[in-house]
């Protein structure tokens, strides 16, 4: 992999990627196309990590379709796809990691205790290994998007990071890979995170401006379906994501709920009008 983009690093070409855990929808897809229009050479990886995955969090279990993975890679026209392998990326006595002391300890931080050691430590990895120019990660995990540009300046990364808007199905749910392990009931239920966040938003459009106002009102909504456990709600900063009181800015409303067992999580900017204003 290295070799490859060395070399196409010195004929010139700039080299942008896409790490996915494969299990490829439309909101990976809209990534790499996104990649494509940036960079003129297009890597993705295809890796489930281990080291992001907390006991009971699923590991095991993961979805994945390597073979529909390539396909939906080459149709997009995808140069590389690497599939490093577990004992290759992790061997015996692999011992070093990458953490963070402030945007890990909020959000989905807070339960999935070493959950971005996990991912900083795979995503450097990758970085050193792909070696590339530009780097595209979805706003649906907004914290990962905002540790990973954190570790980049912090860590000297010569990458551009770029977050890209989270795609929705025609109803508005998120697409996330997990989405495949929900029944059809708890499909529809799924929809109540997007609406209690559409809910807040037309609130604070009629000048309801204090945070836990709004998410009392969505953590109602929300446990008003059923199959649901609301792991947070939160209003806060989108830079620091320290918790907001009073909404007079642009905030990010984020969320994880439980529907069965498959945890959702969603987020939104609010206010984000106050932006335009300014
Ligand atoms: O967002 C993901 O799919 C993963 O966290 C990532 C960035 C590929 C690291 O394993």
């Amino acid at each position: 992999m290295t070799n490859w983009s060395d070399r196409h690093r010195r004929e010139g070409h700039l080299i942008s990627f896409v790490p996915t855990m494969g299990f490829l929808h439309e909101g990976h897809l809209s990534l790499m196309k996104e990649a494509k229009r940036l960079g003129d050479k297009l890597v993705i990886s295809l890796f489930v990590n281990p080291t992001q995955f907390g006991p009971g969090e699923g590991f095991d279990a993961y979805p994945s379709d390597l073979d529909r993975d390539l396909k939906l890679a080459r149709e997009i026209g995808v140069d590389v796809a690497f599939t490093p392998n577990k004992a290759d990326f992790y061997p015996q006595g692999f011992d070093t990691f990458i953490d963070q002391e402030k945007l890990p300890n909020h959000l989905c931080g807070l339960s999935r205790s070493g959950h971005f050691r996990g991912v900083m430590t795979i995503v450097a990895k990758l970085f050193n290994v792909v070696n590339p120019a530009i780097s595209v990660f979805g706003e649906k995990d907004f914290q990962q998007l905002a540790i990973i540009r954190r570790m980049v300046k912090d860590l000297n990364f010569h990458i551009r990071i770029i977050g890209h808007p989270t795609m929705r199905e025609a109803d508005g749910l998120a697409m996330s890979s997990r989405n495949s392990k929900l029944t059809p009931d708890q499909r529809i239920t799924g929809l109540c995170l997007i609406k209690s966040m559409e809910k807040a938003q037309n609130r604070l459009k009629n000048k309801e401006t204090n945070a836990a106002t709004l998410i009392k009102g969505a953590a109602e909504f929300i446990c008003s379906h059923p199959d649901t456990k609301i792991d947070y709600i939160k209003i806060c900063d989108p830079d620091t994501l320290e918790d907001v009181a009073e909404i007079d800015r642009p905030v990010l409303m984020a969320m994880a709920v439980n529907v069965g067992t498959t945890r959702l999580i969603d987020n939104m900017i609010l206010n984000e009008e106050t932006n335009d204003a300014a």
